[in-house]
Formats: C-alpha cells, structure tokens, sequence
C-alpha cells in the first residue's frame, strides 16, 4: 500500500561520499572492524574537541559501557531526568542499578540541578543529564554539584550533536558523553553509538568491554565478562562520510530552526523549546508545547490530524512515573505536563523552508 506520509518526522540524507566509503569497506572485505572504525572515532574526537572517542554498536550499548566502565551495578543510585528517552534508565535497571528521576524545567525541557540536588544520598554514583531534542542541559550548574558531591557526571549527547553549551561541544564536558547515530539522529550510521573522554583508563576498559572482555594479544582469553558492543566497519563507513558533511548539516539544521520560530514562534497557543543565551543549538527535532486551550482536541488527536495530512509527528516523551508498569517513579509535575503537551514536527536537513512553512500552516489552522 502507497504511503500517505508526504513528510516523514525524520530521514537521513546522505549528501557524500556515503556509498563511495561504503563499496570501500565492502571490497576491504573488512566489515566487521576496519580502518572505518579507527577513522570515524579520531574523526569524532577531532571534532568535537575530546581527546578519545570510542564507537559503540549504539547509544545505548555505548550507555551500558560508560556505565559498566565506572563499576555501576546493584543498588547504586543514578540521576537522570524524568523526560527523557529512557534508554539511559533501562541500562540502569539491567544493571541493577537505581535510577533516581529528576524533574525538568518546563520550558528547556532540561533537567537542572535544582531539581537534582535534593535527590543525592550516600548511594549515588552518577548524574546522567540528558541534553533533549538538541538543547544543553545548563552544564556548569550540575558539573558544580558533581563536584561539590563528588559525583561523576555522564552526558547523554545522543540528541545534541554539535550543539555548543558556552563555547564547548556537547558530550565534552562530563567525564563521558555518549551518542546515537541511529537513523533519525543528526549524522547517522543506520545503528551506532560514540563514547567521549579525555580519561585514557577508561577508553581501555570501554574498549575491553565492548569486545568481550578479550584481550587482543591473547587469543579467547577473557579478561572481564563483556559483550559484543562493536560497530561495524560498514556502518562507520558511513558515519565517516556524514561526519564530512557536517559543515552542510549544521547550517541546514540551523535554517529550519530559524524557520519553524519564524513560522511559529510568536503564535498564540504554541510554545516553542526555549534556548538559553548559553546554548548555540543544533536542532535534533523541533519540539512544542500545544496549549490545551488552543488545541482543545489535545495533542494525540493533533497528531492524527497532522497524519491525515501526510505530515508525520511525534509526542513528547511518556515520563517513567506515565509507565508504572516498568518503572518505579514519584509524580513529576514539570514532565508529566509537558509529556502531554509537546508534538515534534518534521526535522531533516534537506527539509525546505517552503515545506516548513507548509507543515506550519497545516498545524496553525488545527487551532481553535
Ligand atoms: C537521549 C537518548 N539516549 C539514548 C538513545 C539510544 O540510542 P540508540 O537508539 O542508538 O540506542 C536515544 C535514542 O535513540 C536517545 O534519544
């Protein structure tokens, strides 16, 4: 059956030299580890400023490591936000940890570390802030709490790569900052994940754990009990030719921000994301609050109502405390409301700014 979506919430665009590195690594005959995988993590690092970057089969394996590679396990504490793609608390929770849900500021959608401080005991072990939809949590204020608690921050960056908090990248400025290269993210790989740091003892054990356990100079001996976290030289391929092109993504990621606030922006019943002077964004998703006044119908039946239209939406995220069927979690005022609330709307970068303007129109005249 031919697909009604006219807009998809989200596609990858691959603008270089994608396919090229592709038939490489496949005629290297080196598709598992590869030359790739070397390129795309010093690459990475490069990039982004970090002294290692270390490539995982995702964002969420590359959580699990920067997790196992800190001794996280039963009974530790871990803070993360109450809104949030819950990879990072699934991680925990596999490991036996506990993850301890903050709220969020209503209009960043961040965590902060008001909301974070009163939550440390004796038991935690991390802070996990989550930079959503291509915004930076306020990084100062929790690596401050980090310090006075003693407390190792880890940043799930998987949403805000190449955003700049202050002048600094993304993922730069915990201990660990981990990324997702799944389909839908900025630079894609189809499947994969990066870990940043600047502490070499942990690239080791990051890098042991990822492959097993084994150590390479002793053939199938194990050395810890690991997994199999490792990304293909295929799909680094890949990431290495988007990784070239980011001096094109950025841009375009920049005008349809630009576009949606100015189609957007000021319009009765529709609160866009809010964005510090702090923060230099690169959009991951345009995210929006819809007044329920104005969208009186709420936001699911907006979202059908986009769909009819071909434009392809997503809701915010459900909160831990929505879904206590898995997760045990107190009420989070903040992040229940905005759950409800917020619609994110097509987000790529070869969408045009007709096409934005288009998505906008359809979802203005929605509106009581
Ligand atoms: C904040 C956040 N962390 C982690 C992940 C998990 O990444 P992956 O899908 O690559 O496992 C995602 C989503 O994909 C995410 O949005």
């Amino acid at each position: 059956m031919e697909s009604k979506v006219k807009f998809p919430w989200a596609k990858p665009d691959f603008w270089g030299n994608e396919k090229d590195y592709l038939i490489q690594a496949l005629e290297s005959t080196w598709i598992s580890g590869g030359t790739f995988v070397d390129r795309l993590e010093s690459e990475f690092a490069l990039f982004c400023g970090s002294k290692y970057a270390v490539s995982a089969s995702n964002g969420t394996t590359s959580l699990h490591l920067a997790f196992v590679a800190l001794g996280i396990g039963r009974d530790d504490e871990v803070i993360v936000p109450g809104f949030c793609f819950m990879a990072a608390p699934n991680v925990l929770l596999h490991l036996g940890a506990i993850p301890v849900y903050a709220d969020v500021d209503p209009e960043t959608f961040c965590v902060t570390a008001e909301k974070i401080e009163p939550l440390i005991t004796r038991k935690t072990r991390a802070i996990v802030p989550i930079h959503p939809y291509g915004n930076v949590c306020e990084m100062d204020e929790i690596l401050a709490l980090g310090n006075r608690y003693n407390i190792t921050v880890i940043e799930d960056a998987a949403e805000s790569f190449a955003s700049k908090y202050k002048g600094k990248y993304t993922g730069t400025m915990g201990l660990m900052g981990s990324f997702s290269f799944q389909a839908a993210k900025t630079i894609t790989t189809g499947e994969g994940g990066m870990i940043l740091t600047d502490d070499e003892s942990l690239v080791k054990k990051i890098a042991l754990y990822r492959s097993h356990g084994l150590l390479r100079k002793k053939h199938y001996w194990h050395d810890v009990v690991g997994f199999n976290f490792r990304l293909t030289n295929l799909q680094a391929a890949l990431g290495v030719a988007q990784l070239e092109c980011i001096g094109e993504i950025i841009p375009q990621r920049k005008r349809i921000h630009e576009d949606y606030k100015k189609f957007l922006g000021s319009e009765v019943g529709i609160s866009l994301q809010r964005y510090t002077n702090n923060i230099d964004p690169v959009l991951w998703a345009i995210a929006l609050k819809l007044d329920p006044k104005a969208f009186p119908q709420g936001r699911d039946v907006v979202m059908s109502q986009m769909t009819e239209e071909g434009i392809e939406t997503r809701p915010g995220f459900y909160t831990p405390s929505q879904m206590p069927h898995l997760y045990t979690c107190p009420a989070l005022p903040n992040a229940e409301r905005i759950a409800s609330q917020i619609i994110s709307l097509p987000t790529y970068a070869s969408l045009t700014s007709d096409q934005i303007e288009f998505i906008s129109t359809k979802l203005l005249k929605l509106r009581a």
